[in-house]
């Protein structure tokens, strides 16, 4: 079996952190069960481009459990878990290339390790490996993807857009089961948790700002504000400012909030959120940070550049001295701080989304001949059947609709 991972004596710590997440993943558990006794996928070689964490590692198993030929590699420098990888090759027999701080010709070699098995099915989470896939001629076709993340939609929709997209893509992250759990649950407290690991802060009484208000930031917003934080938003979308406004949140531009802010934290998907005219303006010790699925939300060059001096004050702590004497804290060199300095969401939502990822494997594999080279949403019985099984877990009963009230509704339905 090839692998490429720091040290596989790391392997019994990573096997008994696996099994510790698996408690809190119900669904994927049950799915797992299904999946060894139907063996959906047999065969079928799938290649996983994902954060290499406790979750992942409970996904791996559950395609392998399908019968499925998996491998695995990180899907950002930062965010592998070494003992998971090591546990992974070690115990779950499953090929993995991931080494945490690997630089980026590292990390583009264990893509192209992905790719040497010829993957039927992709899964990805930013699109690296689709996008490696398509930078070159290769000699087999894929026959279909997952995506997991939001930034990794768009430029899958775009590729599509742009007729270059040369197989099926199913977006999990449009399912309802994930983004509207992972993305603000589980980001919003992986990112505070990233940021308290970092730096001991306490979040009660400080002015924390928060860019954007999609999902994942109206996440991280409100469980800022929940701590005790004066919460400030901004956003480009004037419906989302407005949304943020409404919910009780102070809206400015992001050069007043400059000027204003104790913590920044910024989950746009977009450059240069935070500029120079913007870092320039920050109070002294102010700390900046991203989670964000790329480290270009924060012109991070800009302080590199202009610091006159720069140390680690702490693990994943950058401390810059500006020619003012101003300090700027960089947290994780600007990489997504809830996977760098922590561990990523928790096992309890990412059980949905590797659910999503799981049924979504075993849709294309039956379905691979009737999909065009679109991204399509999960279908609605799956997304709905995962939220089902998840209330079912937490032992939550339901109502059901009544034949008359069934009835009523329907009528509505045709116009009577
Ligand atoms: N993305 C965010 N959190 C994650 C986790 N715990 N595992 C895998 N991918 C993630």
């Amino acid at each position: 079996m090839e692998y490429d991972v720091k040290d596989l004596n790391l392997a019994d710590a990573g096997k008994k952190r696996i099994e510790w997440a698996e408690r809190n993943m119900p669904v994927l558990r049950a799915i797992r069960k299904r999946f060894e006794e139907e063996k959906p996928l047999n065969g079928v070689r799938i290649a996983g481009c994902l954060h290499v964490t406790t979750e992942t590692a409970n996904l791996m198993r559950t395609l392998k459990a399908g019968g499925a030929e998996v491998r695995l590699a990180a899907s950002n420098p930062l965010s592998t878990q070494d003992n998971v990888a090591a546990a992974l090759v070690k115990h779950y027999g499953i090929s993995v290339f991931s080494i945490t701080g690997e630089d980026n010709e590292t990390y583009y070699r264990h893509l192209a390790s992905l790719l040497d098995m010829k993957p039927q099915i992709t899964m990805d989470d930013g699109a690296d490996l689709v996008a490696t896939y398509h930078k070159k001629n290769y000699d087999f076709d894929v026959l279909g993807g997952t995506e997991e993340t939001t930034t990794g939609v768009i430029r899958l929709k775009a590729m599509a857009d742009n007729k270059a997209l040369k197989y099926p893509i199913i977006a999990v992250n449009d399912a309802l089961t994930k983004h509207l759990f992972d993305n603000r649950y589980g980001t919003g407290q992986s990112t505070l948790d990233g940021i308290i690991r970092a730096t001991n802060i306490l979040f009660a009484g400080i002015n924390v700002v928060v860019a954007g208000y999609g999902w994942c930031s109206r996440g991280i917003a409100t469980k800022a504000r929940g701590m005790g934080s004066n919460v400030i938003v901004t956003e480009v979308d004037p419906v989302k400012a407005l949304e943020a406004v409404m919910d009780g949140f102070r809206v400015m531009k992001m050069e007043k909030a400059a000027a204003i802010g104790d913590v920044f934290i910024t989950s746009t998907g977009d450059i240069n959120v935070i500029d120079k005219i913007h870092l320039d303006k920050m109070k002294d010790n102010a700390i900046v940070c991203n989670s964000g699925h790329f480290d270009v939300e924060i012109n991070k060059n800009y302080l590199k550049d202009k610091a006159k001096k720069s140390y680690t004050a702490r693990d994943f702590v950058e401390t810059y001295i500006m020619e003012d004497g101003r300090r700027i804290n960089l947290l994780a060199d600007g990489r997504l701080i809830n996977l760098s300095a922590a561990e990523g969401h928790p096992s309890m939502v990412m059980d949905m989304s590797f659910a999503n990822q799981s049924l979504s494997a075993e849709y294309i594999w039956n379905n691979y001949k009737k999909l065009e080279k679109k991204v399509y949403v999960i279908p609605t019985a799956i997304d709905v059947n995962i939220a089902k099984l998840k209330l079912k877990t937490l032992g939550i009963e339901i109502d059901e609709l009544t034949e008359e009230q069934r009835k009523y509704l329907s009528s509505w339905e045709i116009g009577t």
